[in-house]
């Protein structure tokens, strides 16, 4: 009898960004982003990743060249989709639209805090246009909508 070939089907890999200012999450302004730290908001990832079948990698820069590399980077290691909340980036980086919609992979935009209730200047985000979709105002749970929604759409 021949041997039944296990098939290994690899996991989708989905690539989590963190922009400028997250690695303070915990410390800073708590008002308005909470107690939650960024390794906290990482580990809830990181659980729901394992319940959605998917593979999960999670950067975090204060740096607008390095998010882009983290961007193109995606695209070439055969990364499904990403999830970014690119901080203060957002509501000024071409650079950072550019690079998403050059990857061409899908992207969804999550913001800890509504940001459409806050200044003005957040009112208009760069990058979101280049994302299938924005979710914004549910602290932790922006993370963990974003992520359900993205392995939705890959
Ligand atoms: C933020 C909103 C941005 O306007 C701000 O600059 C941040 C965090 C959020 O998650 O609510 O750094 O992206």
């Amino acid at each position: 009898m021949p041997k039944k070939r296990k098939t290994k089907h690899k996991k989708k890999k989905i690539l989590v960004i963190h922009g400028p200012n997250l690695n303070m999450l915990g410390k800073r302004e708590k008002k308005i982003y909470g107690k939650i730290s960024l390794e906290k908001i990482d580990s809830g990832l990181k659980s729901l990743a394992k319940e959605l079948n998917v593979e999960l990698i999670s950067k975090q820069s204060n740096i607008e060249g390095e998010l882009v590399n983290f961007i193109q980077g995606a695209a070439k290691n055969e990364t499904s989709g990403i999830l970014i909340n690119p901080a203060a980036y957002t509501h000024t980086s071409i650079a950072i639209r550019d690079a998403i919609l050059a990857t061409k992979l899908p992207a969804v935009e999550v913001h800890i805090s509504n940001i459409y209730q806050r200044e003005e200047f957040r009112h208009k985000s760069l990058t979101a246009p280049a994302c299938i979709g924005q979710i914004t105002g549910f602290g932790k749970m922006s993370y963990l909508l974003g992520l359900m929604a993205l392995v939705n759409r890959i």
